[in-house]
């Protein structure tokens, strides 16, 4: 029988390769944003900074930010060497796409890859320059590859979860081949790029499984996902094959307007298995880059099925302006 030998969930956030006297390269972003999502309401730049207060000038000053980026960068380290020495034989991340796969035309709810192989495809001059009018320079580097780069894919196991998530009640869309315009193949979604560009050192089998958090109409609840990561932890568990499985979150937290005490309720929620507290906030809370916390719900879904125990390696809210904007960036594993 195949076993979860391991659990992390990590956020992706640009901040975390930017260095931090460039954060207002994101923080321009923001300022022109006028759809910044915080709890129930939505706010441009000028209203949130009014509803805010002004506690994160501070919190802006750059030996704050310094402080924090290099928290960040131990834990993404701390996480390298995690599964290193766990050494998987696949690994199954939960991340949500970003139009980067799938467009509007078809947005599925939930699907699962289960090809043989996945293209993590090099940016082109005409996608960096889209990247670098989005503050996103640096982020790119982690993101994508300097040339194309391939992942295996354990195809068998992946059908199995695609089977016994319909099996479960979960009508997950199948993707057996990486979507592609005019022949070119999109590319790999960030969520999982992150993982294999700044987190791994192998390169073990991938499965992504791929989560709408981010685009209505159709993001599935709070509760759904947390369902749906009980179903594939139960599939995995069946899996007949002696592997040894990872299973990772990508994204999150709270962002672009960070909610400390909206992720220190759901840390806490997942670290003391306190699953009713973790599905019951808000649906409306989940909108924008926070919806991502969702694929942390299914992956604390899938180790509900387990005997691992989550330890929260840090979390450290990353600021880039003074209305509060940043990125609440978790780390934490399960072992
Ligand atoms: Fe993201």
């Amino acid at each position: 029988m195949a076993e979860i030998v391991l659990g992390f969930a990590t956020s992706h956030g640009p901040l975390l390769a930017t260095p931090p006297h460039e954060w207002d390269l994101r923080g321009a972003v923001d300022r022109r944003n006028s759809e910044l999502a915080w709890r129930d309401k939505t706010y441009d730049f000028a209203s949130l900074l009014q509803a805010r207060g002004p506690e994160f000038v501070a919190l802006n000053a750059a030996d704050v930010r310094a402080d924090r980026f290099a928290r960040c960068q131990r834990s993404l380290d701390e996480l390298g060497r995690v599964c290193e020495e766990a050494n998987p034989d696949a690994l199954l991340i939960i991340g949500d796409d970003h139009h980067e796969w799938f467009m509007p035309d078809i947005q599925p709810a939930f699907s699962i890859f289960h090809g043989d192989q996945l293209l993590n495809r090099a940016l082109s001059e005409a996608e960096t320059e889209h990247q670098n009018s989005f503050g996103l320079s640096y982020a790119a580097q982690i993101y994508y590859p300097e040339r194309d780069e391939t992942y295996a894919c354990p195809s068998a196991l992946a059908s199995h979860l695609v089977s016994s998530a319909i099996g479960s009640g979960f009508d997950v869309t199948s993707c057996a081949a990486q979507p592609s315009d005019a022949g070119v193949p999109r590319r790999l979604g960030h969520s999982f790029g992150f993982i294999y560009r700044r987190i791994l050192s192998k390169r073990p089998p991938l499965i992504p499984v791929m989560v709408n958090t981010y685009y209505p109409p159709n993001q599935p609840s709070t509760r759904r996902c947390f369902e749906f990561g009980r179903a594939l932890g139960r599939a995995l568990k069946a899996w007949p094959g002696g592997e040894r499985i990872a299973v990772a979150a990508s994204g999150g937290m709270t962002h672009f307007v960070v909610d400390e005490e909206m992720d220190a309720r759901l840390l806490d929620a997942m670290r003391t298995r306190d699953y009713e507290r973790l599905v019951s906030e808000p649906e409306i809370y989940f909108r924008s880059g926070t919806s991502e916390i969702k694929n942390w719900i299914v992956v604390a879904g899938i180790l509900a099925e387990t005997n691992l125990a989550m330890k929260i390696i840090d979390y450290a809210a990353c600021y880039r302006t003074e209305a509060g904007t940043g990125s609440g960036m978790g780390f934490a594993v399960w072992r």
